[in-house]
């Protein structure tokens, strides 16, 4: 498998702005096909890699609107089969001579689709099916456009999906990418491997063998290449990808910052240098990065602290390796897309999220990114295909800043000591409860305040521990996980009694918003 050809047969899919836009790709992705995501204002080089079919996305606006936005005209010039999904089938059906208009009725979540005739799309053994769809729209398409025939209806859409089998065009009102929309998934795979003839090349073995193909010739036979490795499963992927593709000619840095969860410097160790033979240096900085917040409670300032100390001690490190040329990143797909979006001034910074950006500008490295095209459900896939224990690849997300933003206010080496034996037992809970996996992340915080208890019959006055656990699937919004009272009960008693500074544990059911996951 040559480096591009897994991505020859690709489908593009063009954005109106709708909060289902990456979940359409991911599906795409899952049925084996590339896919990309472009703004429909910015598709034009994307048009020119010669898609094998186009999906229309659904979006927030009205095609009545004056200034509606709308696909370029190249879009529709290219020849190949075009899917519009709720939006993007009523913007098909304008462009196509059709008519929309406002609905009298919204109609929003589970609906039933009653398909006319045979179609590919949604009904190919020609039956008269009904479908359990989730529908989300107020506009809806009035007319059908000339040389399209209806396929499928529904009580509050006479018009609900529509082809034109000649152009192989198709416009469907609901939505095939949420799991609500039963045969979504079937619908949207007899689009892209029947209607677009796109095979099933973009799986996890293909990935791998691809990815360290494309490294191999972009870094050279000479290349040395660099990589700041944090344990979490991006970087750890990264560093698996390319020693597989260079060998020792790569070096990663593990900075251990006083701030990671208990034994964690000592697994990353295990796990790369012990076990896979991956060249990793450790640089035990806890005590610098502790002296460089002392006394600094302002959670913006530690994140900036810890981010610039980090890269700081990366440089220093680095500029010891001899002959090193390349920087690794474990940019994933939703960054690339995220930073679209800030740069169009679309995305709203709640936090400021640290990452190793910025390094290239001091230092004279070249940056590689292998995970660039990929979503994380991905990165999981093909970490498991790459070898990489299971434990590292489901682990909760851990923040960049570690404990450093689960400590309000100063920072010291003592709270931050109290704070890892805390997590740990809440950690180590969840893992004997069978909980782990059933909640998204879950962490304990140390809060700033100090609270009265009695120990034996003394009185004693310490620190109060929060436990936060939250189930989300985007980590945009989240719910407080609903855990068992007997089990909170067993954390708190288990934590007051091995932890003797602990007075108090309680249990934050705040969702976000207006919380955020992190407590700083
Ligand atoms: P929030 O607190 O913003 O967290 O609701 C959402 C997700 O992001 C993680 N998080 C961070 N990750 N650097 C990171 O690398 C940060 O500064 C940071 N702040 C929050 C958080 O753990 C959660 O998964």
């Amino acid at each position: 498998m040559t480096s591009s050809n897994i991505q020859a047969q690709r489908i593009l899919i063009i954005d109106f702005g709708s909060q289902y836009t990456q979940l359409i790709a991911r599906r795409i992705r899952g049925l084996g096909v590339f896919c990309e995501i472009w703004p429909y204002d910015h598709c034009a080089q994307a048009l020119a890699a010669c898609p094998r079919g186009i999906i229309l996305s659904g979006g927030p606006e009205s095609v009545t609107a004056v200034d509606a936005p709308g696909a370029p005209d190249a879009v529709f010039a290219q020849g190949v089969p075009i899917l519009g999904i709720c939006y993007g089938m009523q913007t098909l059906a304008t462009r196509s001579g059709g008519q929309v208009s406002t609905a009298t009725r919204h109609e929003y979540g589970y609906a039933q689709v009653h398909t006319t005739g045979s179609s590919v799309l949604l009904a190919p053994a020609g039956d008269d099916l009904s479908l359990d769809v989730w529908m989300s729209h107020g506009d809806r398409v009035e007319q059908l456009p000339p040389g399209f025939r209806v396929i499928a209806r529904s009580d509050n859409a006479p018009i609900a999906a529509i082809a034109d089998e000649k152009r192989q065009w198709y416009g469907i009102q609901f939505h095939p990418e949420v799991t609500q929309t039963q045969q979504g998934e079937s619908m949207l795979a007899r689009f892209v491997h029947q209607i677009c003839g796109c095979d099933r090349l973009w799986t996890p073995g293909n990935i791998v063998q691809n990815t360290i193909a494309q490294l191999q010739a972009q870094i050279g036979p000479q290349g040395r290449v660099v990589l700041g490795l944090s344990g979490g499963v991006d970087s750890s992927v990264v560093a698996f990808l390319l020693h597989r593709a260079i060998g020792d000619r790569l070096t990663c840095i593990f900075v251990d910052n006083g701030l990671l969860r208990l034994h964690e410097g000592d697994q990353v160790m295990d796990t790369f240098a012990q076990q896979q033979g991956i060249r990793v240096i450790r640089v035990n900085a806890a005590a610098r990065f502790f002296a460089a917040l002392a006394g600094i409670a302002d959670p913006e300032q530690k994140r900036r602290i810890i981010g610039n100390l980090f890269i700081q001690i990366f440089a220093e490190q680095a500029e010891q390796l001899t002959n090193v040329t390349w920087l690794a990143q474990g940019t994933i797909y939703p960054d690339v897309i995220e930073s679209a979006g800030a740069a169009s001034g679309k995305a709203h910074v709640i936090k400021s999220h640290h990452n190793v950006g910025g390094l290239p500008e001091q230092m004279p490295l070249q940056l590689v990114e292998p995970l660039r095209d990929l979503f994380k459900d991905e990165v999981r896939r093909i970490g498991v295909e790459l070898g990489l224990p299971e434990a590292m690849i489901w682990r909760h997300p851990f923040p960049g800043p570690g404990l450093g933003v689960r400590i309000p206010g100063a920072v010291t080496a003592e709270s931050a000591d109290l704070l890892r034996q805390a997590d740990a037992i809440f950690i180590e809970e969840l893992h004997l409860a069978d909980l782990y996996h059933e909640v998204s992340q879950a962490f304990a915080v140390l809060l700033p305040v100090k609270s009265v208890g009695v120990v034996g019959d003394a009185r004693c006055y310490g620190p109060v521990i929060a436990l936060r656990a939250v189930k989300t699937i985007d980590f945009m919004t989240a719910e407080s996980a609903q855990l068992p009272y007997a089990f909170l009960e067993q954390v708190s008693r288990r934590m007051m009694n091995e932890i003797a500074d602990i007075s108090r544990v309680v249990y934050d059911i705040s969702s976000k918003p207006p919380a955020t996951i992190e407590w700083e």
